[in-house]
């Protein structure tokens, strides 16, 4: 699969500024796995960057539950994929080396995450906007 890897610019920030500060979040965590560490801390980054990305997945399809967007489901479906994708990372994370976990949530947060932010959180902005400005607080 071609997928960029990027890591956190402003051009990821929609004005919403609970979501946006969940989604760097994510991000900040993630940089935390570059360089040495030791196994036990790489495995509690890992649970931590899980719970954090779990979250922010719900916390996101509440609002927009709230708000009645149509995308809904199918927004659901791409957090699901992303849910199976950590819990993966998880299960396998003891046989691997830390340079190979490193590498994967590169890959999940610095691909999959940044490539979700800005295709698919994205298109649900206008609905946001124009639907609630609770969602703004
Ligand atoms: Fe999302
Ligand atoms: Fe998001």
């Amino acid at each position: 699969m071609d997928m960029q890897l990027a890591e956190w610019s402003d051009k990821l920030e929609f004005g919403l500024p609970r979501i946006d500060s969940q989604h760097k979040q994510l991000f900040d965590l993630a940089a935390t796995f570059a360089g040495n560490g030791d196994q036990i801390r790489v495995m509690k980054s890992l649970v931590m960057l899980s719970n954090y990305a779990k979250v922010h997945l719900r916390d996101e399809e509440e609002m927009l539950a709230s708000l009645k967007y149509p995308e809904l489901e199918a927004h659901k479906r791409l957090h699901a994929e992303f849910k199976d994708m950590l819990i993966k990372l998880l299960d396998n994370a003891r046989q691997l080396s830390l340079d190979e976990i490193a590498k994967e949530v590169q890959y999940l947060i610095y691909g999959w995450f940044y490539n979700h932010i800005m295709q698919a959180d994205v298109e649900y902005v206008p609905w946001v906007r124009t639907h609630s400005l609770k969602a703004l607080g």
